[in-house]
């Protein structure tokens, strides 16, 4: 099921892009804060927290929950938690809209407090398997009544009494499963230790220390890391500062790459090494991409991008790195067109469980703009040179699709029509202004 009232946009050849794009807040530590912020006893205060349909989707559960959430003014917000195991059940069912993240690190949270909630969200949403994560978390107790096998939304979760600490390895490279297996190690008596083989995003682990939790990262003997987290956990409420969220900036990124004399800068972005995968293929693949006055801020590493037009190249982009930059391969792929020569991106199978298949909208996007690719199993190959464009590509409710088949209008041959560009407000409202700003030429079709 797609948007009732669907607004398409056209992308077209654009002259070079030029300017600086202050991108916005970093999605996934703008849900966590908001996230710890409710579950610590007193006040978080949050700057630069991206305002978009995900994250206010999550502010409005976590009310539903007994925590006090106040926008103070663009990106302030202040907090007021419950306490860790102090959630109530909230009175009416719970709507995640898109947010995969926002749902499922909120069912950890909940998992090992008695209470009862209903998750629900948008038609994307209820399509996406809810069993990755509440399955593990039976081993806290949990039960649950989803829909099928997959149990989809929506679902009834029932948090567990007096849950004990748990050993598990999380099966999937899903930062959240693992996030939602930490928030709820949280309430439960005794040191849980989770063992995760392919590293992930670690926001999670790094703003629980910063809120106050005895957590410990050590590295596992078979690969990967062990993190243990002490129950029940006091948090604190902190000040929390959230970075620039570099899976929005990839997109003005590579739309500086491709569109001919183009130099455009992206200050303060987030540089955690387990998020920046995309600037390692690229630097890869021939893209000028200078970084300099690199930093910390709220305990990350940010740094300034200065982006100019590149002639790319296609390489072999290996399985290891799918997690570092498991958000960007569709505009990766975008980037890939242009390249000269193969692209292959190999083990993506996790792309099959976002906001759309995303393997699939990929591909079916490439075909639309007679972009040659093939797929072998989970891995995509794209052969790039000149895009002839044309197409008019379905987004299937997905945010990041739609934002990277409008980049690739913008240096193909004849326009680029994505079918509805609503769903990109769930993670980068400013998109359109922004990239007009730089002179991206972004019109009604
Ligand atoms: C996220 C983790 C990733 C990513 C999502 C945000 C997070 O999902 O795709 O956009 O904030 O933890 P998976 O953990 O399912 O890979």
């Amino acid at each position: 099921m797609d948007n009732a009232n669907p607004a398409p946009l056209t992308a077209r050849r654009s002259g070079p892009l030029k300017g600086t794009a202050q991108v916005p807040g970093d999605k996934s530590i703008s849900q966590r804060a908001l996230i710890l912020g409710a579950l610590a006893e007193g006040e978080t205060r949050i700057s630069g927290l991206l305002e978009s349909g995900d994250v206010h989707s999550t502010a409005g559960a976590l009310q539903g929950f007994g925590a006090e959430l106040t926008a103070e003014g663009p990106g302030r917000w202040r907090v007021r938690g419950t306490g860790v195991g102090n959630w109530q059940s909230p009175k009416s069912e719970l709507d995640f809209g898109n947010s995969g993240t926002g749902s499922r690190l909120v069912m950890g949270a909940m998992a090992t407090t008695a209470i009862t909630a209903v998750f629900t969200g948008d038609a994307s949403l209820r399509s996406r398997p809810m069993a990755r994560v509440v399955d593990p978390l039976k081993a806290f107790g949990v039960t649950y009544e989803g829909q099928g096998p997959k149990a989809l939304m929506p679902l009834t979760l029932h948090g567990a009494k007096e849950a004990k600490a748990i050993t598990e390895t999380v099966k999937v490279a899903s930062a959240q499963v693992k996030s939602a297996l930490l928030l709820a190690a949280l309430n439960a008596h005794g040191t849980s230790r989770i063992t995760q083989t392919t590293p992930t995003r670690d926001h999670t682990e790094k703003m629980l220390a910063a809120f106050g939790a005895k957590i410990s990262v050590t590295p596992n003997p078979g690969g990967g890391e062990v993190i243990a987290v002490e129950g029940p956990a006091e948090l604190t409420g902190c000040t929390v500062e959230v970075p620039r969220d570099p899976s929005s900036a990839a997109f003005p990124l590579v739309s500086a790459l491709i569109v001919p004399g183009s130099e455009i800068e992206l200050p303060a972005i987030l540089l955690n090494p387990r998020r920046i995968g995309l600037i390692e293929t690229l630097l890869e693949m021939g893209a000028n991409i200078e970084i300099t006055n690199r930093r910390t801020s709220g305990g990350e590493e940010i740094g300034d991008l200065i982006v100019r037009h590149s002639e790319l190249r296609g390489i072999e982009v290996p399985p290891e790195r799918a997690p570092s930059m498991i958000d960007e391969y569709p505009i990766l792929a975008v980037a890939a067109s242009f390249a000269k020569g193969k692209t292959a991106m190999r083990g993506l199978e996790e792309l099959r469980v976002k906001e759309s298949d995303r393997l699939e909208a990929v591909a079916r996007g490439l075909k639309a703009n007679s972009v040659k690719y093939e797929i072998e199993g989970d891995d995509l190959i794209v052969e790039g040179g000149t895009v002839p464009g044309g197409g008019v590509v379905s987004t299937h409710m997905d945010h990041r699709v739609a934002m990277s088949f409008l980049t690739m209008g913008l240096a193909s041959e004849k326009p680029v029509t994505v079918d509805d560009v609503a769903m990109i407000a769930t993670s980068f409202p400013e998109y359109q202004d922004l990239m007009r700003d730089l002179g991206a030429k972004l019109e009604s079709p």
